[in-house]
Formats: C-alpha cells, structure tokens, sequence
C-alpha cells in the first residue's frame, strides 16, 4: 500500500486539515512530522468542527493511528489542551497516539525569548505565532534541547533545566529586561505535564516500521507550508522546521524509499499570515474580497490572511522542491464570481523577468507579478462534487494552474465541509509519476 506525503505548496493554511482528513479514511497511520502548535488545520465532517494544532488529524477516525513524529516540537500544555478538548467531545485517545520521546519540548522561556526577540526588532520582526516554534527548534540545534523522552527521567529534566536556566534567565534579565523563569515552578509544572503524558510517550519510529511491515498505508501530515521552510522557503520570513516533503523522513525516522507520493496543497489564490515578501498580495478591494468570502483569518491567531492572486510561480517551485506527484486545488468557490482572474507567471525585477523563485529577498520583495487574466465563472461552484458540472471557465483556470504548477490535479476542494470535494483520481493509489498536464 502506498505511503503518501501531504503538503502544503504556498505559506500554510491551503486546507491540508480538510484534504488529510478525507485520505485518513484510507490510512492506517496518520503522522506529523514538524511544526507545531503554530499549525492550525481544520476539519469540518459530521462530528463536527476540529481545529487541531499537534495532533494529526487522522484522530477522528477509530482505526487510525495517531502519531507526532521526532522533528515535531511539544508544547505539553498545548498538547494536553487538546487532547482534553478532543476527549470532551467523545473522540476516544488511547493506544491509538503515541508521541515520540525524541521530539523536543517547548518550555516557557522559549515563549518569553521569542516575545522578546520580536519586540526587540520592532518592524522587522517575523510576526509568528507566539508559541515558542523558533527558540525550541534553536535550543535543538544547539544541542541544549530538552526532549519528551526526558520528561520521564525526573532527575536528568532538572538538571537540564538548570544548565539552561542558568544562561537563559542572564538574558531575559540583562538583555530582555523581562522577568527570570523559576526553575522550581518549571519542574513541578512539568512533572505534572509528565504524568499525563507518559503512557502515550513512545519510540514511534518503530511503530512506524512495523506499521510498514505489515503493509499498512502511512500519510504524513505536513503542517504549514513550503515557502515558510526554514531552508527552502522566504528566509528569514519563515518557521524554523523542515515543511517540505524531506522533512517527512528526518522528522519521523523513515527512510526516502518508503514514500510513494507527494500531495500538494494549494489554494485557487494564494495567501499569508505574518510578515514576509508575497510577490501577489493584493492590498486593493479585491485582496478584502478574498479574505471576507474565504474567511482568512487564522485558525491558530485569528489574525487576519494577506490574499492575493495565485501565484505560478511560487506553486511550480513547490512542485521540484517537494517532488510533488499531484494536487489538490483548494477553495475554489471562493473564486465564485470574480469578473476577471489573474494567475502570475513570472516575477519582474531589475529589468529581468524570472520565472524560478528567487533566493534573493530583496528581488522578492521589490518584484512586480508577470500576470496573465482570465475570464472569471458567475455560476457557483460551492460544493460542486462533480467536474463535468463545473463552469467551463473554471475549467480552464484549472488546466492553466496545472500548466503553471507542472503538475496534475486530482482533488479539487469547492467548500469547507468533507464531502464538499471532486476527487480526479485517488492520489493514494499506486505510485506514478507527475504530469505536466491531464487529458480529460
Ligand atoms: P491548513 O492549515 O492547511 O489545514 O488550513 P486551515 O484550516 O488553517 O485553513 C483553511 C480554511 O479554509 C479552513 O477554515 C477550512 O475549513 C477552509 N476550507 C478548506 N477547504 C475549503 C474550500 O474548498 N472552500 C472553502 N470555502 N473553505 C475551505
Ligand atoms: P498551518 O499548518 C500559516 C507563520 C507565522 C509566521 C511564520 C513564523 O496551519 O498551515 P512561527 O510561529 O512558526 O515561528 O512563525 O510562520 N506560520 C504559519 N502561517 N499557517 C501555519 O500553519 C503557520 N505556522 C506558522 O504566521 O509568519
Ligand atoms: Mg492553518
């Protein structure tokens, strides 16, 4: 059976929940493998609405099991928030998630560094989510982290913690001029989150392996989006994990030849949360119309989205970095009666025009979309479950973005809602190759 990636192509909130949440059904295992609780993915079926934040959105299901993979990084609190939440509304959390003991904690000064840290450069700051992501993912690679599995180990926690705190509250007093973190409350804190954590503490690279073993179907969820990959996206306007479909491998301890496919996510249009270059974003009446009927505002912050039109560009480089196999188009109703559409296809700076995503911040920021306009559909699209059904103009601003992405299209979403969806092709079958273009 095959092992699918889902990821998303532009700068998070592409509708990964919704489509992860249609392909769970299928799937034996469901795994985040970075990020964390700056990820927002809704789900909305019959159970209700789900905002989940760590947990893989595979949970709603009752044969699937759960699991938050190495390279992602816990906030315990946020974490058990969750899992209360879920509880409450009667999804049974058991033996069906497991997080790996390898992922690394997020403590409270990683919040109040990046608090600080933001503060401190004031209109260049990254606009985050404010969950402690950036500090965590640091304290990884500096080799100071401290780790879930640590959590069960009382004695080697405080030590850890006390060589952190040590250097860390001579900062946040002499540099910051914030208050210092207390070790004694952070343990006691800690040892609380510890013991309601422990039974689902694991070493869930193994339950992956056996789950591959037995021919099991694996879906890694990404979370936010290729451009806001700390290596491959708009550095620095970016998160500090692996959101490409590399990061699938080192964030849950599986090897590149157990993946058979790569989903894309993208929106009809493109939108961002946070600071950062966005070469399409429309700041005119148009650019209002997108949030208010797509309701951009985010799941994790309730900030609003910047919107702007598609961009060609941006998607086609998410198809090479990602080796994506297909896509599924999002949001597509939200296009509903736009006179006129435009999709970008090449970026304008210094007299030259690109048509590859500049590493260059500062062409990224300056450039000018090459654009090419379409005529828009005045029939609606919301809900459609059928391609023939489609308006012929949305259609063909289909086809173009499969042209400009150079990959195929097999779902395209047309509402929030599970069923809400026309599925081309079941992106897990068996694997095959992307195409530049669909014959139907
Ligand atoms: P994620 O982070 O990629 O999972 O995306 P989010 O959940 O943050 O944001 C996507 C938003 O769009 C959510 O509110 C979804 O319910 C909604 N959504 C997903 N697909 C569609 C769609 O096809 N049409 C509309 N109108 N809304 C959608
Ligand atoms: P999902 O998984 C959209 C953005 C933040 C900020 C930058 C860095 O729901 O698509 P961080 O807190 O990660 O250090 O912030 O990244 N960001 C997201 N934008 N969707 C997300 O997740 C995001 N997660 C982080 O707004 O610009
Ligand atoms: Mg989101």
């Amino acid at each position: 059976m095959p092992n699918l990636v889902i990821i998303g192509t532009q700068w998070g909130d592409e509708g990964k929940g919704k489509i992860v949440d249609i392909l769970a059904r299928e799937a034996d295992v469901v795994v985040r493998y970075q990020g964390g609780s700056n990820a927002g993915h809704t789900v909305i079926n019959n159970r209700g609405t789900f905002v989940f934040h760590l947990i893989p959105s595979g949970i709603l299901y009752r044969g699937t099991l759960c699991l938050i993979g190495n390279g992602v990084v816990i906030d315990p609190a946020a974490l058990i928030e969750e899992l209360d939440h879920l509880q409450g509304k009667g999804i049974r959390i058991g033996s069906n998630f497991a997080v790996s003991g390898r992922a690394h904690l997020i403590l409270p000064y990683h919040k109040a560094i990046e608090k600080a840290n933001e503060q401190s450069k004031g209109s260049r700051r990254i606009g985050t989510t404010g969950r402690g992501i950036g500090p965590s993912y640091a304290d990884k690679m500096s080799r100071i982290g401290i780790r879930v599995g640590d959590l069960l180990n009382p004695t080697l926690f405080r030590r850890k913690l006390h060589e952190n705190l040590v250097e860390i509250n001579w900062f946040l007093e002499r540099l910051y001029h914030v208050e210092k973190i207390e070790l004694e409350k952070v343990f006691q804190q800690y040892m609380i989150y510890a013991d309601r954590l422990k039974d689902h503490i694991a070493d869930t690279s193994i339950m992956l392996s056996k789950a591959i073993q037995r021919g099991h179907n694996i879906l890694f969820e990404g979370a936010q989006g290729t451009h806001l990959d700390v290596d491959l996206g708009t550095y620095p306007y970016v998160t500090s994990s692996s959101s490409t479909a590399g990061g699938a491998c080192t964030g849950t301890g599986v090897g590149p030849t157990v993946i058979d496919g790569v989903l894309g996510i993208a929106k009809a249009y493109t939108t961002r949360v946070g600071s950062g270059p966005f070469p399409t974003e429309l700041t005119d009446a148009i650019g209002a119309g997108l949030q208010e009927r797509g309701k951009e505002f985010g799941a994790t912050t309730g900030r609003a989205r910047r919107c702007g039109w598609f961009d060609g560009v941006a998607v086609r480089y998410a198809t090479r970095v990602n080796g994506l196999t297909s896509l599924a188009v999002t949001k597509l109703d939200v296009l509903d009666g736009c006179k006129e559409l435009k999709l970008c296809t090449g970026y304008r700076y210094g007299g030259k025009i690109y048509r590859d995503m500049p590493a260059d911040l500062d062409a990224l920021t300056s450039c000018e979309p090459v654009y090419e306009a379409m005529r828009g559909w005045t029939v609606s699209t919301t809900g459609a479950t059928s391609y023939a059904k489609l308006p012929r103009e949305a259609k063909r601003y289909l086809k173009r973005i499969e042209e400009l992405a150079e990959c195929r299209i097999d779902m395209i979403s047309t509402g929030s809602k599970r069923q809400e969806t026309i599925i081309l092709r079941n992106p897990l079958e068996p694997k095959r190759k992307a195409t530049t273009a669909t014959k139907r």
